[in-house]
Order: C-alpha cells, then structure tokens, then sequence
C-alpha cells in the first residue's frame, strides 16, 4: 500500500494536504467536548436495563449521597419538550421515542434518568448508584421474534414512495432459460464514530448555544428549538470539527433538547459524555435485513426478469427503512422487474442512516445474486455486467447523466490481475491457503441540496469563505479552500474557511454524499457574484459574462507562477477601480429539480436532497468495479483479505488525495462489514450483546494489508455546476458481495448472510 496522494487526472483538481491536518495532529482541533464552559456541571445518563416495559419506582437515595450531586433528573422531573417528527417524514428527529416523557420504556438503553453533578466521575458514581425497579414485558427482538409486525414500506415512510416496477416480472421470470432464486441477509451494525455522543449545552441570557458533534447543524439548531419551544434564532449549534459521523449524527437525538432543559433550569452550563455502549442504543444503528432475489435471464446472459424483495427492521414507534430497491432495479438493463420492500416493528431503537444506507444492504444481496447467476451461465462475473450495462435505468428509461461502471470494472480488473484467476471454485491455493478471487458493482447516487455561502475577498487575495457545512473528516475544509482558490484566481494559502456553525450561512446535512457537490456549488456561485463585481468596476462597459469566463474556471487550476500573478495584477487594478480593500458576497444556490420552498427550508433545517434516481428527466449515480482476493485456510477455515482493489468514477475529483482516503475507508469498512461487524441482539431480552470495542469487531492494520484506490476520469456536465458526484458513500456497497464472491470462488460455499466467519464455512 503505497501512502503517496494520487496524480490527478484530467477533470480533477489538485491533491493537495488537508487544510485540517496540522491542527488535527497537533491536538489544536477542537471537538465539542472540548469547548471550554464557563463552570460547567457534569451530566451522566442512566438508561434502561430492560427492552419493554415501565419503570415502577427509582431508589435514588444511596445516588443523592455521592458529593457533589445537584439534582437527579427521570420522568418525574424532567423538562416539558415537545415533540419532533421523524427526520424521514419531515422532521428533525432520529427518533420519535422521546426518553422521560413517562414511565414507559420503549427500547434497550432507553435513556430513563440523567445525573447532574459537579464533577463527570461523581455523575457517574451517583448514576451508578440509581436503583430502578421495572416491570418487563417479554420484548420483540427482530424478525423472528413473536409479536413483531410486519407492513409493506409504501405509505409509511415520506421518503420511501414507491416500489420500483416495470414490464411483467412474473410472466418472464416463468419463461426465462436461466432462473436464480436466493435469499440474503445483514446484521445489525453501529457506526460507532470515534467521538462520542457528547453534547454541552450553555445558556446565554435567552440563547442557546450547543457544542456537539453533528451532520446538520441547521439541522438540529430547528429541531432543540422546536422541542424547547424557542425561536430557532436563539439557538447557534458549533462545531468546527467532528469526529465521524456515518450517518449517526445526520438527524436529532433526544439528548440534545433533554440536556438543554436541564441546563436553563439549573442555569448552568452541563457537559454531557455518553459511554461508548450508551451510544448503542441513544443514538441511531443499521438495522439488520433480509432479501429475496430472483433473477430471469437469456442463456447469453441477458438479464429479463429481476425481483428484489426487501425486509427491514425499525422500531414500534417510527417506520424508518432505506429502501435500496430505488438503486437495485435500476443498476442493469432489464425490461421486467418487480420489487416490495416491507418494515418489521420490533422493541428496539429507531435505526437510522448509516453509511450508504440503502445501497449497501441492497447491493449486497443483488451482487451476490449476479456471482451467482454467472456461476449458473459458466460465464465471467465481469462479463455479465457488461452484458446487462445500460445508458438508461430500465424503470422510467431515464438516462444516465454518465456512467462509467464498466471503465471501472475494465481498470479495476486490469490492476487486480482478474485474468489470472482460474474461474473452477477451489481451484487456486496456496499452501494452507485456499484463494478466491471476486468481483462487484459498486454504486451511489449523485445527490444535492440547497446552500448558501458568503465569501469575502480582500485586495492583498486573502479570502474568507463561510458555509454551515461539516468536517466529518471527510476533507470539506480542503475542497472548499481549493473550489474558492480556483474560482477567484488566489493562492491556496490566502483562503480561510469557516464551517461547522449554524451562524454561518446554512449548508446541506453531511449526508447522502451531497456535501461536496451542494458546498462547492454554492461557493462558486458565490466567487462568481466577488468576481463580478470586480470587473464590473474594472470594465463597465463590457459583458460581465463573457469577462467572468476568462478568468479561471471550472476544471482549470493556476498551473505557472505567471498565471498566478497574472490574476494578482488583475485583482490589485480591480479593487482600485473598485475603490474599496474588500468585497463580500451572500448567496443561495440551489441544485435543478429542488422544490421551489427549498430556500426557505434550507434555513428551517427542512432542506432534503435531490438526485440519484429521484431526477425528472435522467438519472445520476457515481460507480466504481471492486476485486477482492480472499485467503481462507484450509484447516481453520480462518478468512483474511489480503488485497482490496477498487476503480471509481464520480465527476470531477476535488481533490484525488482527499478523495482516496473516502474511498480507501470505505473499501476496509466494507471488508470489515463483510468478515467483522455485527451487533448481536439477545433475542430473549432484545438487548445489544456486544456494544464495545471489545466485542464489536472492527479491522487493524493488519487485517487490510493491500488497497489501492484507483480515480477515474470522468466528466459529467449535467449534475451541477462543480461537476462532482458525491464519493463518500461510494466504496463500501460493493465491497460485501465482492468478498462472499470470492469466498465462493476459494471454497465453493455460497454465504449469503453477512458476516461471513470461520465457522460460517464447512
Ligand atoms: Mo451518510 S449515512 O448519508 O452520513
């Protein structure tokens, strides 16, 4: 594994370090726990031992003896919140369960009391010391368990509206030459970002202000104030850094509001640290699916029957799912396809967005079924996806705005040694070591929200670019630096960004893979209106349009230390002619296809993304072809993955270094999703089992000896105006098939349900 930034390519900008990086490493970035309070108080949750049920009484006598409590907050007590709608049906919140509303409980680690105190470890010894008698009732686990429910997704969820069909499946599934039935399954996961999920909440006269990390901002600044039933004005949520989000931080948790209202009533700012196993069950998951595939094809390999039948687990309360069928029946070309995707409600906390959320489970069960059926035809895997690539999704005929899927796959395989493999299943070994190799399609859609940015320029080039967006550790500091130095011709070093603050002008949620292309967007607009205002004080008289064009656009970086002070002089005689050191811009963008409120939901926190499939008159997906070579011992049945190699394409590349270290994290969070990660669900009680490091498996070094990033060229002219496909999400959907594929390959057993583990193969 090399370390070195790839070369950009054509399209792609240039690979330069984090804007982040000296104050990551240096310990200068400052997370919200960090954030200095004025004699803050401590807060430590006490949440629920049992899955169902009520609590009948506390015994909080021996907890009120620690020194140093100030108050011990339950149901009994705590502050009046009122109700938030689930962030998928028009609200802001992960959850509709909102803790210490009543005795009740709804769900494992339910928050049912929190513990005020003046320092973190006498919070902690006091919540240790809360007894709680409950009345349990026996909780529903997950599908198996009696007395779920189970209802078809439509109608349910705002965001999932229709089950994606075409042509007549039934008929052509009966008639087709080849026919594969298979059904596949995935766990249950928590993304566990290496922040906790902390808040700290402090007052300031009537104003509220939040250190916490989150994916929205706007977001959850609306929300607290909705809960609080406070104008949204008065509360600032900061959070310059974040320390991973995955999803986990997309949409509220009720800790925030809770937190809020004790600290205005004890008038004193609290500081709130949540365990690593609270975060299981406080904050939202990936719930664990089940699938049925069939798949109909001609002997050559063409697909004309596809099916993809999708089950979900939410909570009692909220009809949350993901619903990847949007993505999976429209990936090939096939004329008949039917799909139903269905929600079961368990006893458990409401799951969420995490990482790639439909796409990954989704992905998983139809790249399996694609091995599986070119397994059935003796045909190459790469093979049948060229047979099937299409330009236009089969639903509604739209085309792809571009589609580099095969590009990818070509690359990929080329780097990979594809050619190599012999194609009998346990055919290559070495010594102990049975050798599989595998393949899969990797995708996620293009998608976009509204955003606004205000950008000043000075006459000595220092720039200042402001954007309620996120650094999740994504690089969104380094290509927001980069878009504004290109843009308005000024060295990289003279700009300064300022993100992760509701003050700042509203930005997307750090989510769906939109952020680059929303942010950038907005900000090029924005140095547009700066720049143009400087020629038009400079030349008056001539179109400010054509002017704009010649300067460095799009796609152009300043490549010569003349064309660098070529734009310096020209920016210096501006702002003489001008007559002013300094130009300010505000501006709100917008992507194509937005709704016409979209402004006005982007302040509210309302705004929701557009694209993907979602688009009038096309369709915008990035794609990318991933090959895995998997070890799996002989005797032991021990799996390794010693090389994971992927090629991507997704529009213009802001910044190939950046954008590698997505798609490399992605590639091992997929291996790790596909041999290592499940959260475990004692189906008796409805309780997570593993919820820590220990217990909850992720990869080491170790475990990823080989990955290599390969970037693409692509340009894709009808997306939006950065040209940038969102790559975040990208690597890690294709990478579970990828790795069962190539178990299959080394031993011949197909493993449909993930993780796959030694004792998962005979
Ligand atoms: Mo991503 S799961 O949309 O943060």
């Amino acid at each position: 594994m090399t370390a070195a930034a790839p070369e950009p390519k054509a399209n792609m900008g240039q690979p330069v370090p984090r804007y982040d990086a000296v104050a990551k490493v240096t310990g200068r970035a400052t997370y919200g726990s960090d954030m200095p309070l004025d004699n803050p108080a401590y807060a430590f949750l006490v949440t629920s031992a049992i899955a169902r049920g009520r609590i009948d009484s506390f015994d909080l006598d021996d907890a009120k003896r620690v020194r140093g409590v100030i108050d011990i907050v339950t149901h009994e007590n705590a502050p009046d919140l009122k109700e938030s709608k689930l962030f998928s049906n028009g609200g802001y919140a992960g959850t509709t369960i909102q803790p210490l509303k009543s005795a009740d409980i709804a769900h494992d680690g339910e928050i049912i009391a929190v513990v005020i105190a003046e320092s973190y470890e006498a919070a902690r010894e006091a919540a240790n010391r809360v007894k709680i008698s409950y009345s349990a009732v026996t909780p529903s686990a997950s599908f198996d368990s009696p007395g779920t429910t189970k209802a078809a997704a439509k109608g349910q969820n705002a965001q999932f509206k229709e089950d994606p069909k075409v042509g007549d499946f039934a008929k052509a599934f009966g008639e087709a030459e080849v026919q594969l039935t298979a059904s596949y399954e995935t766990p249950t996961q928590h993304h566990n970002p290496m922040e906790l999920f902390s808040t700290s909440c402090a007052w300031m006269g009537d104003t509220l202000v939040i250190y916490e990390p989150s994916q929205y901002v706007y977001g959850l600044k609306n929300g607290v104030a909705e809960q609080l039933g406070i104008d949204a004005d008065k509360v600032r949520v900061v959070n310059p850094y974040v320390g991973g989000g995955f999803g986990s931080r997309g949409s509220m948790t009720p800790r925030t509001a809770i937190i809020a209202g004790i600290a205005k009533r004890l008038n004193r700012p609290i500081k709130l640290v949540p365990t690593r196993d609270q975060g299981f069950t406080i904050a939202t998951y990936r719930a664990e699916t089940r699938h049925e595939i069939r798949l109909g094809a001609s002997r050559d390999g063409k697909l004309i029957a596809l099916r993809h039948e999708g089950t979900e687990v939410s909570s009692r309360a909220d009809p949350y799912c993901v619903g990847g069928t949007k993505t999976t029946t429209r990936l090939y070309a096939c004329p008949n396809v039917d799909s139903l995707v269905s929600i079961v409600r368990a006893d458990r906390n409401t799951p969420g967005f995490m990482r790639s959320p439909p796409e990954v489970p989704y992905l998983f069960a139809l790249e399996s079924a694609m091995d599986e059926l070119a397994v059935k035809l003796n045909m190459d895997p790469v093979e049948l996806r060229r047979v099937n690539d299409t330009t236009n999704e089969p639903i509604g005929g739209k085309p792809y705005t571009s589609r580099s899927l095969m590009a990818c796959f070509d690359q990929a395989a080329k780097a990979f040694g594809w050619a190599q493999r012999s194609a009998a299943p346990k055919s290559m070994s070495d010594g102990d070591w049975l050798i599989g190799y595998g393949c899969a399609a990797t995708c996620y859609p293009t998608q976009m929200a509204p955003a606004a940015a205000r950008v000043r320029l000075q006459r000595d080039g220092r720039t200042r670019v402001e954007i309620a967006g996120h650094e999740i550790g994504t690089g969104a500091y380094t290509i927001l630096a980069q878009t504004a130095a290109e843009r308005l011709g000024v060295p990289l070093e003279k700009v300064a960004v300022f993100i992760g603050d509701s003050d700042l002008p509203p930005g997307p949620v750090a989510g769906g893979s939109n952020s680059t292309a929303s942010t950038c967007s907005a900000v090029m607009m924005v140095c547009d209106q700066v720049r143009q205002r400087l020629f038009k004080a400079l030349m008056p008289n001539e179109s400010l349009a054509d002017k704009a064009k010649e300067t460095v656009g799009m796609g152009q970086t300043p490549s010569t230390e003349a064309a660098r002070s070529d734009r310096r002089l020209d920016l210096e005689k501006a702002f003489d002619a001008l007559g002013a050191g300094v130009v300010e811009e505000y501006g709100e963008w917008k992507p194509e296809g937005a709704p016409l409120d979209s402004f006005k939901a982007m302040h509210s926190g309302h705004a929701r993304l557009v694209g993907g499939a979602a688009m009038k008159d096309k369709i915008a997906y990035a794609f990318g072809a991933e090959f895995v070579e998997v070890r799996v011992n002989r005797f032991t049945r021990e799996i390794r993955a010693p090389r994971l190699v992927g090629a991507f394409a997704a529009g213009r590349i802001m910044n190939p270094r950046t954008a590698r270290s997505q798609l490399m994290g992605g590639l091992i969070w997929g291996m790790s999703s596909a041999l290592l990660e499940a959260t475990e669900i004692d189906e008796r009680t409805a309780r997570y089992v593993n919820d820590n490091f220990a217990d909850y498996l992720v990869p080491v070094n170790a475990d990823v000896p080989g990955v290599e990033v390969i970037l693409l060229s692509e340009q894709d002219d009808h997306i939006n105006p950065a040209g940038a496909k969102g790559l975040g999400e990208l690597a890690n959907v294709g990478t579970n098939a990828a790795i069962c594929n190539a178990i299959y390959h080394a031993t011949g057993q197909r493993v449909r349900k993930l993780p796959v583990r030694l004792e998962n193969i005979e």
